[in-house]
């Protein structure tokens, strides 16, 4: 009943010229329909890709965006400014943000309404530390990060948020996360979901996972009941792997 969803998203990688050989080579197979796939270039490379990708299975997404429409902040880009590049996705609250740029979960929660307002669809991502894990916090902090995240988007849009679960031992790290572990998270995330919005709303919201998904990794991390789709940094700049990820295979 979910469609499933594959995202790739670049980070701060990719020249023009770079975006242009990356999407020609995902455009060069053809994709299972009945899954969505995202990519999610860094801003300067939007307007190319969007053009790239018109017409194809593939939409594009952005990797952040401001909550306000427009004013005075310098280095911002807003979600009116998204949609004039037909941007359809955009991840908010990815942990390298709230790392590196302050990135509290009132802003996640402000860009995540932002977002919804806008007919945007926001994949908001959460996510532990390896010392949150390690001490057995791990379920109280994504809860922690869903509530607050979530605070003001009520039930009549939140079927449309896309919630994307990367524990942030698990990025770039090559130490992905057990089917198990993944499978178990995305499953307590739904609770949650459910918690705040009831169940055919929850039934309905999109759980991804990220972190180190590779295509020796995808078909498992697709077989777990919880899980909807994938977000996808390293392995979704070369085309071959990402083709293979959203090309995964369902069987068996
Ligand atoms: P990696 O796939 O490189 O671990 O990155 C995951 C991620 O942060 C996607 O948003």
């Amino acid at each position: 009943m979910r469609k499933p969803l594959v995202v790739g998203n670049w980070k701060m990688n990719n020249t023009l010229q770079e975006s242009l050989s990356l999407i020609e080579g995902l455009l060069s197979n053809s994709l299972p329909a009945e899954r969505d796939y995202v990519v999610c270039p860094p801003y300067t490379g939007l307007s190319l890709a969007g053009k790239l990708i018109k017409e194809t299975k593939i939409q594009l997404g952005a990797q952040n965006m401001h909550f306000e429409a427009k004013g005075a902040y310098t280095g911002e880009i807003s979600p009116l400014m998204l949609k004039e590049l037909n941007v359809r996705y955009v991840i908010i609250g990815h942990s390298e943000r709230r790392q590196f740029f302050g990135e509290t979960d009132l802003k996640v929660s402000k860009k995540t309404l932002a977002a919804l307002n806008n007919d945007l669809i926001p994949i908001m991502c959460v996510g532990e530390s390896l010392a949150q894990r390690e001490g057995g916090f791990h379920h109280k902090i994504i809860k922690k990060q869903l509530v607050q995240g979530l605070k003001l988007v009520d039930s009549s849009k939140a079927s449309d948020v896309v919630v994307a679960y990367e524990p942030v031992w698990a990025i770039g790290t090559g130490r992905t996360a057990t089917n198990e572990q993944a499978n178990d998270m995305l499953g307590f995330i739904r609770t949650v979901l459910t918690e705040l919005y009831g169940s055919s709303i929850s039934e309905r919201i999109r759980i991804l996972y990220g972190g180190s998904v590779n295509p020796s990794n995808i078909d498992g991390l697709m077989k777990q009941p919880e899980i909807d789709g994938v977000l996808v940094g390293g392995a979704s700049l070369k085309s071959e792997e990402f083709l293979k990820i959203m090309t995964y295979s369902d069987r068996g």
